[in-house]
């Protein structure tokens, strides 16, 4: 879902439940599992150079990456949405292979829960855009690495790719049953061979009626992402960095407003218009974590993992295809987790930005709400 909009009920969330969620946060406890995201397949019908799929699952070997059955998905998914989850977002892998997403679409939807999916756009004809809508789709998200198609088709390794998804994201913007409510996002990966374009993607994502636009980070050390492709070459080196903060990122912001497009770049801009980059981030004071108190992934094989970033050798909470999700929600690993992210201990921690934003919120809101509670102690 669109970042900013997941900010902003974050923000009115947090000011609602301030009382049951900032006793979770004191006791290390889950809140609600209010955005899960569950990767329904790790097959792919692309091969994209920067995706450490391939190496990901030799890695971690064919008995853990088997699937869970779809009825225990769905009773899962049932379990989920008694702890008041609000979102539910299906990756993968490419979730347009698995043939049963329509009918686990329609399960959520009827659960009163917002779906969601990650989709590289391979298969987004008008008949499967058509399916998706039927079965309660609330949004997407594509990836789209170039404005031009032989780039992206290249860094995809999929001939004619480009084509599909954006016309597929044409097509969705004219059908979508309401424009306010449905959410189209574009996912672009920031790389050696299609930095300079970005902010011609910006133009390209504007014209199919993408709202927002994301640019994420290469992640390129397996050593702390088990997913990260290892592929140095894609790493940009420091002059082209420089000149990405310098010139390209001021470039996108200029072409976002031009376009009426949200863009969300990997770098915070200060209010005299100056640009933080992400190392310069990274290495300034580290912000606390709260994600694994309103999130998780369910990985294919019904592990659950506290975000997309832990390893799932390293960091499994715990598995559903035996227990409930509850149990593992509430389980003494998934409480260890949280007491070590608040404040952080993890090394991946240091170098993740994923949920900065949110957790700057929670940060600001938490230590007010602290000092608060002082002084009504005095
Ligand atoms: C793992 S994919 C799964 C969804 C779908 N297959 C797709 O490509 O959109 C989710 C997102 O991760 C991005 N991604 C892949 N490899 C990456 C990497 N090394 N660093 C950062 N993001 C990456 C993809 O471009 C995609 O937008
Ligand atoms: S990024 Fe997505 S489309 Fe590309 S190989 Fe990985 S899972 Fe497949
Ligand atoms: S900082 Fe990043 S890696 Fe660490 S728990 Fe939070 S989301 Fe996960």
């Amino acid at each position: 879902m669109s970042r900013t909009l997941y900010l902003s009920r974050l923000r009115r969330l947090i000011s609602k439940e301030a009382a049951p969620f900032s006793e979770a946060l004191r006791l290390r406890e889950g809140w609600r599992p209010r955005e899960v995201e569950i990767r329904l397949t790790w097959a792919c019908n692309a091969s994209c150079v920067m995706c450490g799929l391939d190496g990901f699952l030799d890695k971690t070997g064919h008995d853990y990456n088997k699937r869970l059955p779809v009825d225990r998905l769905l009773n899962v998914i049932s379990e989920i949405a008694q702890l008041q989850c609000e979102t539910i977002l299906f990756s993968g892998g490419e979730v347009s292979l698995v043939k049963e997403l329509p009918d686990i679409l329609k399960h959520v939807n009827n659960l009163g829960i917002e779906c969601h999916i990650n989709t590289n756009g391979g298969k987004l004809t008008p008949d499967y855009c058509d399916t998706l809508l039927q079965s309660g789709l609330n949004g997407l998200m594509v990836s789209l690495d170039a404005a031009e198609p032989q780039l992206h088709d290249n860094i995809r390794r999929l001939p004619g790719l480009f084509e599909t998804a954006v016309k597929g994201l044409s097509y969705l913007r004219e059908k979508r049953p309401d424009k306010k409510e449905f959410y189209i996002i574009v996912n672009t990966v920031i790389m050696k061979n299609n930095f300079r374009q970005l902010p011609e993607i910006v133009k390209v994502a504007a014209e199919a009626g993408v709202g927002e636009i994301n640019f994420a980070p290469l992640s390129i050390d397996n050593a702390w992402d088990d997913w990260a492709t290892g592929e140095t070459e894609l790493k940009l080196n420091d002059d082209e960095e420089a000149e990405l903060a310098l010139d390209i990122f001021p470039e996108v912001m200029r072409a976002a407003k031009k376009h009426k497009i949200n863009a969300m770049i990997p770098a915070q801009i200060l209010p005299d218009g100056s640009i933080k980059t992400e190392k310069e981030l990274f290495n300034s004071d580290f912000v606390n974590c709260a994600v694994a108190h309103y999130h998780c992934v369910i990985n294919v094989n019904g592990d659950v993992l506290p975000c997309c970033y832990s390893s799932p050798t390293e960091f499994t909470m715990g598995n559903v295809s035996h227990n409930s999700f509850a149990d593992v929600w509430n389980g003494k690993r998934f409480k260890e987790f949280r007491t070590n992210c608040f404040p952080a201990k993890y090394s991946m921690c240091v170098s993740c930005s994923q949920h900065r934003n949110e957790n700057e919120l929670i940060q600001r809101w938490y230590e007010r709400l602290q000092k608060a509670v002082a002084v009504n102690k005095t």
